[in-house]
Parts: structure tokens; C-alpha cells; sequence
């Protein structure tokens, strides 16, 4: 039977996952790494830690599953998105990758915005320059590194050094290229302008690809490392946000996924390039071909009940907490969390907004707290619907998935909070499924990315929103509109009260 395997060369490690060629998921394998932040806001990982990685990762799930390398008959790559690979003319690593999670280049950001303006930049490349991304991160470079920066031949994402080291070929995806801040994402090409105005050899950048094409195929050496079989096609892949959501089959009009896992994801597909007036979406192009996607990102939705857990949680699993959330009327008898832990994208892009606890009294206890988190975090992904709806983007069908969604309870919130049903779905494996379904369109297996998910993608559970929760969430959610804008001036006067203005 043919397989194929899909790569994820994700922030804590690669994952590999098999799938036959219906796209059931056969298999799976995580290779970790670390990740190192040498100094405050920094985030650097070793481009070589992610190729051991992977061709451990390869080895192991060819060995697991007894497959010989030869009916896997395509691999479809995937990964975080943004981070800055440089390598000199030899191929070879320059420096550690900046990853998309590092803060440090606020400076740049501000230059490029005010050289560019903001309403040119949604022109050119359809998106703000947030510091995560990556065109920022070259100018750092260029600033600091002025040594470094002289010997740059090539410029790659995380997931492309590891198709380099694969195939040979300096190549990427449109809708990871589209978080680069260089790339014209309407007309899908990069942006002369950006490249000239910022003096970026074009030579630099990896060549384009749509994300179902073949970029090549498993080297001789590649082979010999990963157990793979050489002349094995690499599919272009996507970056995991536009991978994962092929992998919930957000891949026409009107499917829309929530994502819970460290971070919230609110994806939509769209037919046409669409922009939010301020670009407090992102605006990238989808890993199916000729179509874009609308993106809203809050930064701690899994990962502020984490941080509940581990620092309130008394050593309490999330199933006990989760219980104890149950307990508390809808709306937390008026306890609203603001879910900023780390700072926030949607809808506010602001480092500085910080959590908050807002309403307590003294009727209320620990169990309040809980729930209050998990309705936080579903006001803020309401907060990202919000803005889709508002430029008349479909939301028929909501698709949840991620570590939260496994919550019934968290799932009937959310239901409740955006009033609307939502399901979930037998895939559960995002990015890498993704991947791997995209490489059975370019193995040319199936003929479009909508006929392999329709095939293989089916619905699990429905919730649907309890008609006595609506108008108490809807008011809540009002009120929740209000608390950002009122602390918005304080957050930054908190920050730098902690940094002493630096
Ligand atoms: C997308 C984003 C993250 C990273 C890491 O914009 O920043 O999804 O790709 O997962």
C-alpha cells in the first residue's frame, strides 16, 4: 500500500506522521529539542538539532510501522513559521535560527513601518510587521551581526532547511513565505519593492512554491541519513497554521477552525485576498493553491490554563479543574480573565497587554477563577470571529481542535460565547496530517486538496449553543470589549515600571 509521511519541524520538536493513501493516520513520532533564549526576548534553536532530529524522526516511524522506505511515495513538510535561517554560499548555518516566538526586534519593526507607512505595507505584503516575522529579523541582523550578515547567501524558513538538507533545493511555500513580511501575498511572488527598498538580494531568498508541487526529491546523502528512499518527492508543504488547517479540512468557503493549543488560532479560508482595514488579521496565502486565509492569533488560550494549572492548580490534573469550572454559573457570577499572559496579536497587537483578573468579590473562590480563564479565552477568540464577520467573511461551519478542544466543557463555552455550533473531528494531528495530505495532491494521488480532505476528514462531536447561556455571555462579552481599552495605558506603564524604561 502507498504511504506517506508528513514532517513537522515544530518549536519543541519534529514530528512525523504516516498516513496510507485514504489519509488515515497510521502512525506518529516526536523527536524533541531544546530551544535556547540566550538573553531576555531572545529565542534561538539550532538548525542541525532540527535535522537530527527529523531523520530520527524519519527512521523511527518507518522502523515502527515495519514500512519499507520505498512505498512511502511522497513527504509534505511543514513547521513554525517566520524563524530566520541564514546560510553562506557552502549551505552552511550561519548563525542560530531567530525564531518566531523572539521579541527582541521592536526597533526594526518600528523602522520599517515608518519607512514603508502602514496602509502601504497592507498593500505590498497584505500585513503589519509584527516582531515575530521575519524581515525584521534580517535587519537586526545587519545591525548587530554586520560580520555575520556579509557572508548571508541564503535565506530560509525552519521547515525549508530541513527540505534542504533533504533534497538539495533552496525552496518554500507561499503560505509560509507569506510570514516573512517580503512576500506580495495577493499576487503571490515576493515584493520587489520591500526587497528594494531594504536592499535584500533577491538571489537571497528560496525559490516559490505552491504547496501541493514537488520541490524535489531525497538525496543520496539524505537517504543514507533519514532511511528514506532516494528520489522520494518533497511536496512544498506549509507553514503550520495553513497545514494544520488542511488537516481540519479548512479548505473552502465558510469552514472556519479554532485551534487551542498554546496559542488560540482562529483560521478562515477565502477564496479572495482579504484584508482587515488596520490588518489586525493576518492576511496570508493558504496551502491551497490560489486562495488566501484570514487568521487571528490570541497568544495564551491552552497556555493560560496551563499557567492556571501550574501556578494555582495545587497539583490538580486539568480534568479535576475542569470539574470544578463546572460547578460555576455561566458568565463566573461576574469574574472575567483578560487572557494577555504573553502579550497579545488579535485583536490587539500589543506586547505590553498584560493577564488581569477583573470583578472578584468576596463570594467568589478558586472554582470562579477557572471557569473565568476558560471564558476569557473564548471571549478572545470571539474577538477574532468578530473581526472575519465584520469584513464579511463566511463562518458557516466552526471546526475545534487542538488540547482544549478535548474539553466538553470548554467546547459548550465556546459555543456559547461566539452562539453559534461547533464540532470536532476525527484528525487530531494538525500540521504533519496536513502535510501529509498535501503531499498526496502533489504525488498526484488525489487531484485537488478539497478531494483528499473531503475524503479522509470526517466530523466527531457537535455542540451546539445552549440557549440560556446566549444572552448572559453576549453581555459578559460586551463587558470583557471594555476592560483592554481601559488598561491599555496602564499595561504600559506597568512594563516600564518592571524594565526600568528599557
Ligand atoms: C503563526 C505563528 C505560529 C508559529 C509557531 O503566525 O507564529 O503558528 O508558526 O507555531
Amino acid at each position: 500500500m502507498p504511504y506517506f509521511i508528513g514532517l513537522d519541524v515544530g518549536t519543541t520538536g519534529a514530528k512525523a506522521v504516516l498516513i496510507n493513501e485514504k489519509g488515515t493516520l497510521c502512525g506518529q513520532t516526536t523527536e524533541e529539542y531544546p530551544m535556547s533564549t540566550p538573553k531576555p526576548l531572545w529565542c534561538e534553536q539550532d538548525p542541525e538539532e532540527w535535522w537530527n532530529a527529523s531523520v530520527k524522526a524519519f527512521r523511527q516511524i518507518l522502523k515502527s510501522k515495519n514500512i519499507q522506505s520505498d512505498q512511502v511515495k511522497g513527504i509534505g513538510l511543514t513547521g513554525q513559521m517566520h524563524g530566520l535561517v541564514l546560510l553562506d554560499e557552502n549551505g552552511n548555518v550561519l548563525r542560530p535560527c531567530i525564531m518566531w516566538n523572539d521579541q527582541r526586534t521592536a526597533k526594526q519593526c518600528e523602522e520599517i513601518t515608518q519607512r514603508i507607512g502602514n496602509k502601504t505595507l497592507l498593500e505590498l505584503i497584505a500585513n503589519p510587521v509584527l516582531p515575530g516575522f521575519t524581515l525584521p529579523k534580517l535587519l537586526w541582523v545587519r545591525k548587530q551581526e554586520p560580520g555575520i550578515y556579509e557572508k548571508i547567501k541564503h535565506i530560509l524558513l525552519p521547515k525549508d532547511y530541513v527540505r534542504y538538507k533533504l533534497t538539495g533545493v533552496y525552496a518554500t511555500d507561499v503560505s509560509d513565505a507569506s510570514g516573512m513580511a517580503m512576500l506580495d501575498v495577493a499576487n503571490r511572488k515576493w515584493s520587489d519593492r520591500i526587497l528594494r527598498e531594504f536592499e535584500i538580494p533577491g538571489v537571497w531568498l528560496p525559490r516559490l512554491f505552491e504547496s501541493v508541487e514537488i520541490t524535489g526529491n531525497i538525496t543520496e546523502d539524505a537517504t543514507k541519513q533519514s532511511g528514506l528512499s532516494e528520489g522520494t518527492p518533497v511536496a512544498a508543504g506549509g507553514g503550520d497554521q495553513a497545514a494544520g488547517a488542511v488537516g481540519c479540512g479548512v479548505v473552502s468557503p465558510g469552514i472556519v477552525s479554532i485551534t487551542i493549543g498554546t496559542s488560540g488560532v482562529v483560521f478562515a479560508h477565502s477564496d479572495m485576498m482579504a484584508v482587515e482595514p488596520e490588518g489586525k488579521l493576518h492576511s496570508f496565502c493558504h496551502a491551497v493553491p490560489d486562495s488566501w486565509h484570514l487568521m487571528g492569533v490570541t497568544l495564551a488560550a491552552g497556555g493560560s490554563l496551563r499557567w492556571y494549572r501550574d501556578t494555582f492548580g495545587n497539583g490538580e490534573k486539568y480534568d479535576a479543574l475542569l470539574d470544578k469550572a463546572q460547578r460555576v454559573n455561566p458568565g463566573a457570577d461576574g469574574v472575567f480573565f483578560l487572557p494577555y499572559l504573553a502579550g497579545e496579536r488579535t485583536p490587539y497587537p500589543d506586547p505590553n497587554a498584560q493577564g488581569a483578573f477583573f470583578g472578584l468579590t468576596l463570594r467568589h473562590d478558586r472554582n470562579h477563577f477557572i471557569r473565568a480563564v476558560l471564558e476569557g479565552v473564548a471571549y478572545s477568540l470571539r474577538d477574532c470571529l468578530e473581526l472575519m464577520k465584520a469584513i464579511d467573511i463566511p463562518i458557516r461551519q466552526i471546526r475545534l481542535s487542538g488540547g482544549g478542544a478535548k474539553s466538553l466543557l470548554w467546547r459548550q463555552i465556546i459555543s456559547d460565547v461566539i452562539n453559534q455550533e461547533v464540532v470536532t473531528l476525527n484528525s487530531t494531528e494538525g500540521a504533519p496530517y496536513g502535510a501529509a495530505l498535501l503531499a498526496s495532491v502533489g504525488t498526484g494521488y488525489y487531484s485537488t486538496v478539497e478531494e483528499i480532505c473531503e475524503a479522509a476528514i470526517e466530523i466527531g462531536d457537535r455542540n451546539e449553543p445552549d440557549k440560556a447561556n446566549i444572552g448572559i455571555y453576549d453581555n459578559a462579552y460586551h463587558l470583557y470589549r471594555q476592560l483592554y481599552p481601559a488598561l491599555k495605558e496602564p499595561f504600559v506603564k506597568n512594563t516600564t515600571l518592571l524594565t526600568g524604561g528599557v
